[in-house]
């Protein structure tokens, strides 16, 4: 029998782990350090090794990493791509070159090692045939990655052809491994460059480099300064080579940048000597090291070792250890991030770790605050860890003085004041108001980007652009957007504003699966998005679905169906989805032939104030009443819009502005019936309105 807490413990585990794989593999994001995670891991292993009965199919340690996001082409690894088993000090080091020396036949010599530093990048491997460059893939999860060869291409120092210098024969066919990364020093630049433009900053180079080499468009890539270190071939045996290090130099030889670093040892106090010099001179390197990576250097005793699971017995990876300090928590912040997560940060008395000054830290969630019992005022252990956020470790108990607080998330968003989420079966709270300010760019960015809505020309860097600019309040203003809001703004020439906004009127007519997909709700793709397009074939039904309903399509659990329900209660969703209709977007899927369209003002009411243009009062709110919608006299909650016209009565206008219902003129409430409003300047430049 396992005791309940045990299995309730693994249980837990798998849960966290899982979310952190997913931010982490599949978002590039992720909310705890890689030392913080490899603890989870290391515990669940222990508890699984202890009680195997523990042991589920879909525990993390029974898979090789998360899934691809499915964006590129997939590419199956001929030969998987492993990862390392890993050793937290000396003692662990040791033990494992002993598990090796008992698996070699009795009376076997020592075998030599090579250890190099272990670079926090991005695992690729690198197709050649013939001295072509031919396909370039990530490590995916290990048996299956995403082709990124267009990205790898505008990374300079990959050679597109081998050798890259002289003109000996080229291998018919090899495939190298190795670690895009980027320099500390690049890396900074690229932050500093991204705070410039408002973009997002990266948390690590790693982050960094995993996310420049994943994106869809090859030309944001070649902008960053990325690097590439070769430690790894196949194709060994063709070309003569029987060891890593003799691979290493076979490489070096080809043009590829191979660490210098890397050394061959035959005895193996030398290497721990080796990894010990490295750990004291860490900070001196140009780039991340998160530890070193020991080898056994020949091939056939690698054979015979062999791996077990994804981890082969060969090689090792000895972790640095983390940097820590003691400071004061002075209070607790919180970011929204892009997926609208609310993470805590500490705000720290600086504090000098390893050269650098700390005053932030990460919390990683509530429910680890509350674990780790840390509370405002404490002095706390800081971690600075193989990456550059620094961590939060623990309180120092026992020099508080009784005037610390507890620390609770808010009940509404920081940035937006949205009422947020907690599910119970997830450590993070969300933020699920899709126009959140925090949450803007990257939603608008996700609205059009290819799964979804797929409007060429509108990406991140745009979106950011527009939010800027004014332009964009949420995904629906892209439909609101007009040639002189654009035009003469830097880089919009005529041409590219007419593409951009035929794109987007384009855009309208996607399926409505594509349109659920693009609304950003959470963990709803498009896949998930078809599923509810088939039972829901319009918005309208789909957002009156129960939880309970949508629980019986197959495919759907609870937690999609509590996160589709919780999106459309928000009102301000709903507005935005209000928005979308009224500006002609395909709400459903088409109706079946004879049956008259919906109005496009049905269900919405609006109040009218001041002097219109063109229009008598009487005569707009006809206008509205023929297209569906309803008139009142003044606005409360209820209120879609307020219609403005010259000299508004002061509390209608008021009222309005302090509930963020939206406030148009006439041109945008003749253009929410999607009637072709000509627009053309009189001789003054202002502008008329032609129906
Ligand atoms: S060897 C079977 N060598 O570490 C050997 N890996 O945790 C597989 N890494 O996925 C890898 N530097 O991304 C190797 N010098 C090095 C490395 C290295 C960094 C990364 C690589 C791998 C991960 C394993």
């Amino acid at each position: 029998m396992i005791p309940a807490d045990l299995s309730q413990r693994a249980e837990d585990l798998r849960r966290e782990i899982r979310f952190h794989n997913y931010r982490y593999h599949v978002l590039d994001d992720p909310v705890v350090s890689d030392a913080e995670y490899d603890a989870l891991v290391r515990e669940l292993r222990a508890l699984e090794m202890d009680q195997p009965e523990l042991v589920t199919p879909d525990s993390p340690t029974q898979r090789v990493g998360a899934e691809p996001l499915g964006r590129f082409e997939k590419v199956t690894h001929p030969v998987p791509m492993l990862s390392l088993g890993n050793a937290f000090d000396e003692v662990e080091l040791r033990a494992w070159r002993d598990r090796i020396l008992r698996l070699l036949p009795e009376g076997a010599p020592e075998p030599a090692y090579v250890a190099e530093p272990k670079i926090d990048g991005l695992a690729v491997s690198l197709r050649y045939e013939a001295g072509q460059f031919v396909q370039g893939a990530t490590r995916g999860n290990g048996l299956v990655g995403e082709d990124i060869t267009v990205n790898l291409r505008t990374v300079k120092s990959i050679p597109l052809r081998i050798p890259a210098a002289g003109d000996a024969a080229p291998p018919a066919f090899i495939e190298v491994r190795g670690e895009v990364y980027m320099r500390l020093a690049a890396f900074e630049a690229l932050n500093q460059r991204q705070a410039e433009a408002s973009d997002k900053l990266f948390a690590n180079p790693r982050n960094a480099a995993a996310g420049s080499v994943r994106q869809l468009d090859s030309s944001i890539t070649a902008g960053r300064p990325l690097s590439f270190f070769a430690y790894f071939m196949r194709g060994a045996e063709e070309a003569g080579i029987a060891s890593q290090w003799a691979a290493l130099q076979y490489l070096k030889g080809l043009g590829f940048p191979v660490n210098n670093d890397a050394r061959r040892f035959t005895d193996f106090e030398a290497v721990v000597a080796y990894c010990d010099e490295w750990m004291a001179r860490r900070d001196t390197l140009s780039y991340e090291a998160d530890g070193m990576v020991v080898k056994v250097d020949d091939f056939a005793t690698q054979d015979e070792l062999g791996t077990i699971s994804h981890d082969p017995r060969w090689a090792i990876a000895l972790k640095f250890p983390a940097r820590e300090a003691t400071t004061r928590l002075l209070d607790v912040g919180i970011n929204v991030g892009r997926t609208g997560v609310l993470t805590p940060y500490a705000i720290l008395e600086p504090v000098n770790i390893g050269g650098v000054t700390v005053s932030r830290a990460t919390l990683h969630n509530e429910e680890d605050i509350h674990r780790k019992d840390i509370r405002i005022g404490d002095m706390v252990v800081i971690k600075r860890a193989g990456d550059v956020i620094p961590q939060v470790v623990k309180p120092i108990e026992d020099l508080r003085t009784g005037q610390e607080r507890e620390f609770h998330m808010p009940g509404t968003c920081p940035d937006c004041g949205e009422p947020v989420s907690k599910s119970p079966e997830e450590v993070a709270t969300y933020c699920v108001n899709a126009s959140c300010p925090a949450r803007l760019v990257q939603s608008i960015a996700h609205f059009a980007g290819r799964g979804s809505m797929d409007i060429e020309g509108m990406g991140k860097r745009q979106a950011q652009l527009f939010v800027d600019w004014g332009l964009l309040h949420d995904v629906a203003d892209l439909y609101a957007l007009k040639t002189e809001d654009l035009l003469e703004r830097e880089g919009y020439g005529e041409k590219r504003v007419s593409n951009l906004l035929a794109a987007i009127e384009e855009s309208k007519q996607r399926p409505l699966a594509r349109l659920v997909s693009g609304l950003g709700i959470r963990h709803v793709g498009v896949t998930v998005a078809r599923l509810l397009v088939q039972r829901y074939p319009a918005i309208d039904v789909l957002t009156a679905a129960t939880v309970e309903e949508l629980q019986t399509i197959e495919g759907l659990g609870p937690r999609i169906a509590a996160s589709v329900t919780e999106f459309f209660a928000s009102e301000s969703n709903r507005r935005v989805i209000d928005k979308l209709r009224i500006a002609g977007v395909r709400m459903s899927e088409e109706p079946p032939a004879g049956e008259a369209r919906p109005a496009p003002l049905a269900g919405l009411t609006f109040v009218i104030t001041g002097t219109l243009p063109t229009l008598s009062r009487q005569d707009a709110t006809a206008f509205i009443q023929a297209h569906g919608g309803k008139v009142t006299g003044s606005v409360s909650q209820k209120t879609a819009y307020l219609v403005v016209g010259a000299d508004p009565g002061g509390t209608k206008y008021t009222k309005a502005q302090a509930l963020g219902i939206p406030i148009l003129d006439e041109a945008r409430l003749r253009a929410l019936i999607g009637a072709p409003v000509q627009e053309a300047p009189n001789d003054k430049g202002q502008l008329l309105l032609r129906l």
